[in-house]
């Protein structure tokens, strides 16, 4: 029986998560959970954003469901973003967001895309550094990073029939770290000639994915372009409370919904579940393999928002719960 840790995090998270979990238990009787906590709040408490039994139980687990945590803007000493030191502490390298096009939320049809991107390095190692009036933040590009991301997709290609690859890159510009992403994601791929594989340049694919969406299967990119793509590429799928992604390692994944803490409506039960819910089927078949219970949230996802719904989140969750009983 799989296992889940429950760590909801601050603001909207701990009114989506719990929602989250009640469907994947709907669907996945007898699922155990365990909760722990990370955030903002768990700092000001015990001075860490993540307490390492957090971090011991995910591991414990090998897989997490992680709502949201609330970051302050300015530099706070001692204080980290949890789900980025969770991502490192877990080495979770790959970020997973599907985007594909709901009835009613969504501007068009026919989009099915996922981005696939490097979850560890690029420029989100935080080296920066002053000097003088010059501010510098290093790029860290890996062979090993980018070897790991190409199986993952390829993986993950595999195991849901999708045959067009497009690598996304920049290597005009920075011909010796994008050049070694690009030619160890080829590498990754070339024993697999069933797989059709294109090279975009980011700024052509980010036009597009703005013009033509629906082109799009697989998506591999670094860490930065893979974060603002997916972000526009969820505008297709119905904007930021439709949007799931999963931190995936080895042996361990975090799923969470893209959307942060949502200060401004928190504590109103009015926030959107449904990015959390899908985030709860995406580790049922990504993680737990268990495509038909993924499936069947899916359809009742898109049966809730066929019939139109209100900004209440328990209002939401009833109908995904009331919609897979018919599914
Ligand atoms: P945000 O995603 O929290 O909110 C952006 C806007 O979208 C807000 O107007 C919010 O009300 C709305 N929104 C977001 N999720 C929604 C949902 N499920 N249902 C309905 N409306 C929703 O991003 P923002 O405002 O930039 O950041 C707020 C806090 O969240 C910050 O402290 C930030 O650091 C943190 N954050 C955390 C993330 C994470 O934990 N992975 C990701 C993004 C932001
Ligand atoms: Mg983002």
């Amino acid at each position: 029986m799989p296992r889940l840790c429950v760590i909801p995090g601050d603001g909207i998270g701990q009114e989506v998560i719990p929602a989250a979990v009640q469907v994947l238990t709907a669907v996945i009787p007898g699922l155990e959970t365990v909760v722990a906590e990370a955030g903002w709040g768990t700092f000001t408490r015990w001075g860490a954003s993540v307490p390492a039994e957090t971090v011991a139980a995910i591991r414990d687990c090998g897989a997490g469901l992680f709502g949201a945590v609330s970051s302050p803007s300015r530099p706070v000493a001692g204080y980290r973003s949890a789900i980025l030191t969770l991502r490192q502490e877990l080495d979770l390298y790959a970020n997973v967001r599907p985007v594909r096009s709901w009835p009613q939320v969504s501007p068009r049809p026919d989009v099915d895309l996922v981005v696939v991107r490097e979850n560890t390095e690029g420029l989100y190692v935080g080296r920066e550094r002053q000097e003088g009036d010059t501010a510098v933040a290093e790029r860290i590009i890996t062979r090993r990073a980018s070897r790991r991301l190409a199986e993952k997709g390829l993986a993950l290609m595999q195991s849901q029939g999708q045959r067009r690859a497009t690598i996304v890159h920049k290597a005009n510009v920075l011909p010796l770290t994008d050049g070694l992403f690009r030619d160890t994601v080829r590498s990754v791929f070339a024993p697999h000639p069933e797989i059709e594989v294109e090279e975009l340049l980011v700024d052509v694919a980010a036009l597009k994915l703005v013009a033509a969406p629906e082109r799009f299967e697989v998506i591999l990119t670094t860490n930065l372009f893979g974060d603002i793509l997916s972000d526009v590429a969820a505008h297709w799928g119905g904007g930021l409370g439709l949007a799931p992604a999963l931190n995936w390692g080895d042996g361990v994944a975090i799923a969470e919904p893209v959307h942060g803490s949502a200060p401004d409506i928190a504590g109103q039960g009015k926030a959107n579940p449904l990015a959390a819910i899908l985030s709860g089927a995406l580790l049922a078949r990504q993680v737990w393999g268990l495509a038909d219970e993924a499936a069947h949230i899916e359809t009742a996802v898109s049966h809730t928002l066929a019939n139109g719904f209100e900004p209440d989140t328990a209002a939401i969750t009833q109908a995904v719960l009331g919609n897979l009983d018919e599914a």
